[in-house]
């Protein structure tokens, strides 16, 4: 069995195939970063411009990387929400139209299920059930996973999501976006000890987060200093250092809360090395085990999206021929509707 996925909800088109035997068998990539990157973020209209243009050569690329012939495949998956309506609705267009014509089923996927469900492609997964992490650009949520499409969100975020927050304050400091892993790698050579960030929202019990607030410390700080290079860059190292040890924090928290042992990191932010090197010296300590995604499936990717679809397809989900995308859909709910 085999299972093409379709990533298109934000400004990153990606295609895989996923085989029930060998795994992800093809996977390709494109980024419009430099498309957005004179806007300093994504401009919504544009992004559906280029999905148009570059998914259809992609899914031919892809197809033909995994030596895969239409009849391979067994169903399509695609991202059906939450995302950029335009962006959505470019993959979910091209996904029913594809399952029409070679009458396959087609499968839409909740983005973030996607993202929780990838470290599954890993040789060492995690079992059901544990707790997710998940921090992206969109999103910071805490949620215990009981099984596939068995989701209680415990805690989130109440203003910027923490890779949003990553993004503001690198274009503070004039990184060009998205500016998260610019701001990771100018962290490294700085020293924020000096400075004492805010842990936002841990003085108070709960599993819900805040960010907007560390940005606009870390405007103060840039603000008052030269501008010079070291300064920013020891701002960056203290500002990261706050986000990083609030999630930990709110994690310990949950992770005491629901009993879970495993913990699973996955979005965007996922890829930043201290937040995982803090996470692994947790869970060490709590002889519990972390889990993560690759670095190529931290940030939005078409493999997440074939393996929920494979996982879905398995339990004969099918969404027929309406299309339909839902740009704001609750994780915890089965449809966007
Ligand atoms: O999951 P993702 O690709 O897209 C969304 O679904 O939002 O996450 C993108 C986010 C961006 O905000 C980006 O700056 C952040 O992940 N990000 C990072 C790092 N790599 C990506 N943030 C901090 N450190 C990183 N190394
Ligand atoms: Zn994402």
């Amino acid at each position: 069995m085999r299972i093409l996925g379709i990533e298109s909800s934000c400004d990153e088109t990606g295609i895989a195939i996923y085989d029930e035997q060998s795994g992800i068998i093809a996977h390709k990539l494109y980024s419009q970063v430099k498309v957005h990157q004179e806007y300093g973020g994504v401009v919504p209209e544009l992004a559906s411009r280029d999905h148009v243009r570059k998914i259809i050569p992609l899914i031919r690329d892809t197809l033909k990387e995994a030596h895969c012939r239409t009849e391979d495949i067994s169903a399509v998956a695609y991202t059906q929400g939450p995302g950029l309506i335009g962006a959505l609705l470019v993959g979910a267009t091209v996904a029913k139209s594809i399952a029409f014509a070679w009458n396959k089923p087609a499968l839409g996927i909740h983005h973030l299920e996607g993202h929780l469900l990838a470290p599954m492609l890993e040789e060492n997964k995690p079992d059901f059930p544990f707790l997710a992490l998940l921090v992206s650009g969109g999103h910071t949520m805490l949620v215990s996973v009981f099984g596939l499409g068995n989701y209680q969100i415990i805690g989130e975020s109440i203003d910027d999501a923490a890779g949003e927050a990553f993004d503001k304050t690198a274009k503070i400091m004039g990184l060009d976006y998205p500016g998260g892993p610019l701001l990771a790698k100018l962290a490294e050579q700085g020293d924020g000890s000096e400075m004492r960030f805010p842990r936002p929202m841990t003085d108070r019990p709960g599993l819900d987060f805040s960010f907007s607030g560390l940005k606009t410390f870390a405007a103060n700080r840039v603000a008052a200093t030269d501008g010079s290079l070291q300064a920013n860059a020891n701002i960056a190292q203290a500002f990261q250092e706050a986000v990083v040890d609030t999630l930990a924090i709110k994690c310990k928290r949950a992770l005491k809360q629901t009993g879970h042992k495993r913990l699973v990191v996955a979005g965007g932010v996922s890829a930043n090395l201290s937040l995982r090197e803090k996470l692994a010296k947790l869970m060490q300590d709590l002889g519990g085990e972390v889990f993560y995604p690759r670095h190529e499936y931290c940030t939005d990717n078409g493999a997440m999206i074939a393996y929920a679809g494979f996982c879905h397809f398995k339990q004969s989900k099918d969404d027929g021929h309406t299309i339909k995308v839902f740009p704001r859909w609750p994780l915890a709910s089965s449809s966007g509707e």
